[in-house]
């Protein structure tokens, strides 16, 4: 059974003196200079040319005193290098900030510019417990850039994670949710011989289609366009990897798709979850995970980040056995103690052997 223990990791930070909170609340500068520097394209002007501040400044038509204590600021973030009154671009700034590089991740840098907007008016949505916005419809530009989004923040960790997570002789996994398929790309190309499929909505599935034309494990990968919140999941998986939804629905909405993901599991199969758990028998830490459930207020109706130990719960109410933690190396997760599976009773799938000799992957009844 789980016990919120397994993670006794988890940092605590509490503010209590008057100073503390004072550094607290003036937290908001440097990412403010961090962000204007993003809206002025100054990462992508400097590209990796050394200027001076005069001709920077004219190039971005920018005051030369603003530019001035801008950069010096950028400068002594690291995100910049200074000598004298000439600046040049950080190995970051040169690469993931630079438009004009292939490692560019523009996309994940534009949502989080959008939220600074959105976080100001948070007391509208803790007066109304409703998101920001609730009556306008998502529009499909909004959902092909934010599965571009998701893309950026991912490209990176999707690899890691993936290489840390056995499938044993799993034949098929269903990325619910999968939005731009990073990860099923990152799970196809660690295991040669499995088959994904990305389960999502039509602008996101559009997005992931571009992205998988350009890998050569896209071509095992397929697609499934859908609303899992409302609808049953086609087909039968040895594995359901569940990343970054369960904080988008209320407990009794994650419970209903924990219901549709166990139909949709061979017997054998594993649902794997990566989210913002909460491990601590308050429900308050890790405190990214706490502060997670601010956007879900904003952004969802009825989201949340939620305790490793009531997603158990509902897990097993589900009718999943072995819930358990699966670990994954510090510095390679997305979120502190972020990964856990749970398996539907029966054997594993596992490897049966052709008429020829050969061995073929099937799934054990
Ligand atoms: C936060 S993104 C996570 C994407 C990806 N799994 C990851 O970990 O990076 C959530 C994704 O779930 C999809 N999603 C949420 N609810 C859904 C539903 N009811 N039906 C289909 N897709 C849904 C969204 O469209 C989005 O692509």
């Amino acid at each position: 059974m789980v016990s919120s223990s397994n993670w006794g990791c988890c940092v605590k930070s509490r503010l209590a003196t008057f100073d503390e909170f004072r550094d607290a609340i003036s937290g908001y500068r440097l990412p403010r200079v961090l962000l204007a520097a993003l809206e002025v394209d100054l990462f992508t002007v400097i590209g990796d040319r050394a200027w001076t501040l005069t001709t920077l400044a004219k190039k971005l038509k920018l005051s030369e005193r603003g530019l001035n204590i801008l950069c010096r600021n950028l400068a002594s973030a690291g995100v910049l290098h200074k000598r004298g009154c000439v600046y040049r671009n950080s190995r970051l700034g040169a690469t993931a900030l630079n438009a004009n590089h292939p490692a560019y991740r523009g996309d994940y840098l534009n949502l989080i510019r959008s939220h600074w907007a959105d976080w100001i008016r948070l007391v509208e949505s803790v007066r109304s417990g409703l998101p920001l916005d609730h009556d306008v419809p998502d529009s499909q530009d909004h959902r092909r850039q934010f599965t571009w989004a998701m893309h950026h923040r991912t490209l990176e960790i999707a690899p890691a994670i993936t290489a840390q997570l056995h499938l044993g002789q799993a034949q098929t996994l269903l990325d619910l949710g999968g939005g731009p398929g990073t990860y099923a790309l990152a799970f196809l190309t660690k295991n040669p011989r499995l088959r994904a499929t990305v389960c999502d909505r039509e602008p996101a599935l559009e997005v992931a289609k571009e992205i998988a034309s350009t890998h050569k494990a896209g071509r095992r990968l397929s697609y499934i366009p859908l609303d899992f919140s409302k609808e049953s999941i086609p087909g039968t998986y040895d594995v359901i990897w569940y990343s970054n939804v369960l904080h988008l629905y209320s407990p009794k909405e994650n419970q209903a798709i924990f219901r549709r993901a166990r139909t949709a599991l061979n017997p054998g199969g594993r649902l794997i979850i990566q989210d913002a758990f909460l491990h601590d028998h308050e429900g308050l830490y890790p405190s990214e995970s706490s502060l997670f459930a601010v956007s879900m207020l904003l952004f969802t109706e009825q989201g949340n980040t939620y305790t490793a130990s009531e997603t158990a719960k509902w897990l097993k109410q589900a009718g999943f056995v072995g819930i358990k933690p699966v670990p994954i190396r510090k510095g390679t997760e997305d979120w502190e103690g972020g990964i856990w599976e749970a398996s539907v009773p029966g054997p594993r799938p596992r490897m049966i052997a052709t008429q020829k000799g050969s061995s073929k992957n099937r799934t054990a009844r």
